[in-house]
């Protein structure tokens, strides 16, 4: 494949990151915006409505979401390569801020996302097999950085961003079904969360067998030990 065609490929897929970035702070905006007040105040959201639930259980609600989405918004820069070679001690230093958000956020997505789902049983199940998933992403990339092995850090940090940047994807599902009057809001959710989220893990696959390795990297870092 030609460089130009690569380089369009990644420029396509950075311009797909951010959209989808933009689309969970959209979300996460209005969320913010409807429970904010009612939290606040301490007034219960009124009937069957969406918000319901996100204002009955505001820590776990928002020990999820505050963390993700200062998590979706740093990663970026940690997976951009001339940022990353040029300020190294930044990297690591901010990739463990990053984490804690990433496992704070993921432990809440299950905390949150499987008792109190919106959608029902298959959505609860799809946040538990996802939440998991992405929470062993992060757990096996630290490890492998602490072992020094640089590529299996890559590889598995890029497959927890798919995930994260799945939620992404799930909203915009979610609006295609209940959009089109396709399905309802409550039963577009379910789908929308196993669509969204595979996609996302297929696509960090292609993207690693597209890309096992950046140029230059060595399968293992001559990286000086990490002191604490
Ligand atoms: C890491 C970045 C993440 C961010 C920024 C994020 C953000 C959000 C936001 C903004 C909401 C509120 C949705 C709305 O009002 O439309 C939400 C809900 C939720 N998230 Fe996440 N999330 C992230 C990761 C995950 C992961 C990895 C999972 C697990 C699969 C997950 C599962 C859920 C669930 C189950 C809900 C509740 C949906 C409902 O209302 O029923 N999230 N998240």
């Amino acid at each position: 494949m030609g460089w130009a065609v690569a380089r369009a490929i990644d420029m396509l897929v950075w311009a797909a990151i951010f959209l989808l970035i933009a689309v969970v702070l959209v979300f996460a905006g209005i969320r913010v915006g409807t429970d904010g007040p009612l939290i606040v105040t301490g007034t219960a959201a009124e009937g069957d409505t969406f918000e319901l639930r996100y204002v009955a259980n505001p820590w776990l609600a928002y020990l999820h979401i505050v963390p993700g989405v200062f998590y979706l918004i740093g990663a970026p820069l940690q997976l951009w390569r001339r940022f990353r070679e040029r300020h190294f001690a930044f990297h690591r230093r901010f990739g463990r801020v990053l984490l804690t958000l990433g496992l704070v956020s993921g432990v809440f997505a299950l905390g949150f996302g499987v008792p109190f789902s919106y959608g029902g049983a298959w959505q609860s199940l799809a946040a538990a097999v996802f939440g998991s998933w992405f929470l062993v992403s992060l757990a096996l990339a630290y490890r492998a950085i602490r072992g020094g092995d640089v590529r299996m850090h890559r590889r598995w940090m890029i497959r927890a961003f798919a995930v994260g940047l799945g939620v992404g994807m799930i909203r915009i599902w979610v609006g295609i079904f209940a959009g089109f009057q396709i399905l309802s809001l409550e039963e577009s959710f379910a789908p929308a969360f196993w669509l969204g989220l595979s996609m996302h893990v297929v696509a960090g696959e292609l993207w690693l067998w597209w890309r096992p390795n950046e140029d230059g990297l060595p399968r293992r870092a001559a990286l000086e030990p990490v002191v604490e």
